[in-house]
């Protein structure tokens, strides 16, 4: 089980993996998993080994299968909540933090742990794209232990971890080929990062599956994610389009994953979020229905969750028989286990 390759790494993004890395941790992964669903212990896997989890946002899933996935490993997760420890404040730029300096925390952290672990886009980055991952990155450069991010402005990888374990589940180990449909869904609320979109469609070009990105105009990801992507599809077998029509992007889909993402500069400034909710309310028929399912190879329907029923989704799809993503949630578990067995040991 163990890859030395990979001990000690960060994992901030898949850009940063190849394919042989990405298929070592999905291995593990479902190995992991066979393991805990005959019974047998894992706790001899990351013995007494401590994760640092620093959450500026909220979370179900992740918090939990993180700290789930600890114990199970024979480790320990510990929850920090900005405000009850020092922490960065995150005002201003590089070195200018309120309370205690990512400096100083990276390094205190590495004397006591393992790995450190952060969620933070949004609101508690101003809605600036990439600045998130500019925190996750200043952390790396004084951290002497890995960096999960659990999620930034521009990607969510652990979430794509879970995606693929799932899709391969579901579809075989090797997904070349089939058609995968990343497309933005309506939602109540704008506040919503690219995250989740730009690694869905990342992972899987680099599984080497045909990826259709379906979107309203107005709502275009990172040009660096989309040029990434193309390339990483192509290498692998696969395709990339971008199409302006949610029927359009369903049709002969074998995987659909609509989701709602806010309208965001990807190029520097920060969001205006009173145009997204016009370009939101002028695309409220951006829903998965059951006919818009019809229009699929049988598709499978997935989400990270939580989703917004009603909006992004109605009931009849999430709770009908090809929706994974119950399943897809609990791969959270057996992805991270993955991963942490392999950075951690
Ligand atoms: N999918 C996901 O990241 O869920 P949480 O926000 O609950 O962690």
């Amino acid at each position: 089980m163990s890859n030395t390759q990979l001990n000690g790494k960060d994992f901030l993004t898949w850009l940063d993996f190849d394919r042989d890395e990405i298929d070592a941790i999905l291995e593990t992964a479902h190995d992991l998993k066979r393991k805990q669903i005959r019974g047998e212990l894992q706790t001899d896997v990351l013995p007494a080994k401590s994760l640092f989890m620093l959450f500026y946002n909220t979370s179900l899933r992740t918090r939990n299968s993180f700290e789930a996935g600890m114990t199970q490993l024979g480790g320990h997760a510990h929850f920090l909540q900005p405000g009850a420890v020092y922490t960065p404040a995150l005002k201003g730029e590089e070195e200018a933090y309120s309370t205690e300096r990512v400096s100083d925390v990276a390094r205190v952290l590495s004397e006591m742990g393992d790995a450190i672990s952060i969620r933070i886009y949004g609101n508690k980055t101003g809605w600036e794209y990439g600045k998130g991952y500019k925190i996750l990155k200043k952390f790396a450069e004084w951290a002497s232990i890995p960096i999960i991010n659990m999620e930034d402005d521009g990607y969510h990888p652990c979430q794509a971890l879970a995606d693929v374990m799932t899709m391969q589940e579901k579809m075989g180990e090797d997904l070349t080929g089939k058609k995968f449909t990343m497309s933005w869904a309506y939602s109540g609320s704008v506040e919503k990062p690219l995250s989740v979109p730009q690694s869905a469609i990342i992972s899987a070009g680099m599984m080497g599956m045909d990826v259709t990105l379906a979107h309203p105009e107005g709502f275009d990801l990172d040009p660096e994610v989309l040029n990434s992507t193309e390339k990483l599809a192509k290498k692998h077998g696969g395709d990339f389009e971008i199409v302006h029509d949610m029927e359009e992007g369903f049709e002969g889909a074998d995987v659909v994953y609509p989701k709602s993402w806010t309208v965001q500069p990807t190029d520097g400034g920060t969001a205006d979020l009173d145009k997204a909710e016009k370009l939101f309310s002028e695309n409220e028929d951006w829903i998965t229905t059951e006919d818009k399912m019809g229009l699929t190879n049988d598709a499978y329907y997935m989400h990270c969750l939580p989703a917004d029923r009603d909006m992004e989704v109605t009931d009849e799809v999430i709770d009908g028989p090809n929706s994974v993503v119950f399943e897809e949630a609990g791969n959270r578990l057996h992805a991270q286990k993955g991963l942490l067995s392999l950075l951690l040991s």
